[in-house]
């Protein structure tokens, strides 16, 4: 598939503005610093217009292997887990309407750009993301364990909360790229339990509503930390 400029319409380049700009403002002091970092160093390519895949495409791949590869929306879990492994992630091309800047029943190209894509750049970040895909493909067989890994994939690169010095930051994308979702983690109704691999690979989630728990982790060393010894300990069941 690739990207073809004339099918967006001017409401597409007006929407990617408007999202782009409200959730820079917003994410100021609310999302981590790797990805604010992260984030600096593609602003040229995200800021104010549809981005050209190709060109942030080469450009991440250039940074550190990463790569995007255009999809036509969800695809098999199988699929996804392999592509991840092989770093490259995947995207939609189209952009929602303005009706629904705040509500999207599947992701768009807002949501995979500018959600997922800056992270890749931070290389703890992007190793646990391969490392969790690369695990996918070596049990790609087990049902089990790929509902496991796509529980922990939905509780940290999607809607993962970081604490450090005390202050909980967002990395998860569908957080990231929520003007509604950043602003609703700082309520204090929220609950935000400490990141538990087991308590997290158990928990059950609903792609079709707001989310309801988070779990926080104190930095992306952790996380690798753990996945690590998860794919050790399905190595030793295995035997
Ligand atoms: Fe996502």
């Amino acid at each position: 598939m690739q990207q073809n400029f004339n099918n967006y319409t001017k409401e597409d380049w007006e929407v990617w503005k408007i999202l782009f700009e409200r959730q820079v403002n917003n994410l100021k002091d609310k999302s981590c610093a790797e990805y604010l970092s992260c984030l600096t160093q593609l602003t040229n390519e995200l800021k104010a217009s549809i981005p050209d895949l190709t060109l942030l495409s080469t450009k991440i791949f250039n940074e550190n292997g990463w790569s995007i590869e255009i999809v036509p929306g969800l695809i098999p879990v199988d699929n996804f887990f392999s592509l991840l492994a092989q770093k490259k992630f995947c995207s939609s091309i189209w952009i929602r309407k303005k009706s629904q800047l705040d509500y999207l029943e599947e992701p768009d190209m807002f949501h995979d750009i500018f959600g997922h894509i800056p992270l890749l750049l931070d290389t703890n970040f992007g190793s646990f993301a391969q490392q969790l895909g690369t695990i996918g493909v070596q049990h790609k067989n087990n049902p089990q364990v790929l509902l496991e890994l796509q529980r922990l994939y939905w509780f940290t690169i999607e809607f993962g909360v970081l604490k450090t010095d005390q202050k909980l930051k967002i990395y998860g994308a569908g957080i990231i790229s929520s003007f509604q979702e950043t602003n609703g983690i700082f309520d204090k109704n929220t609950v935000i339990l400490p990141f538990n691999l087991d308590e997290v690979i158990a928990t059950d989630f609903n792609n079709m509503e707001i989310q309801t728990k988070y779990f926080f982790i104190e930095s992306f060393e952790e996380v690798k930390m753990a996945l690590s010894a998860y794919a050790k300990r399905l190595l030793v069941v295995k035997k």
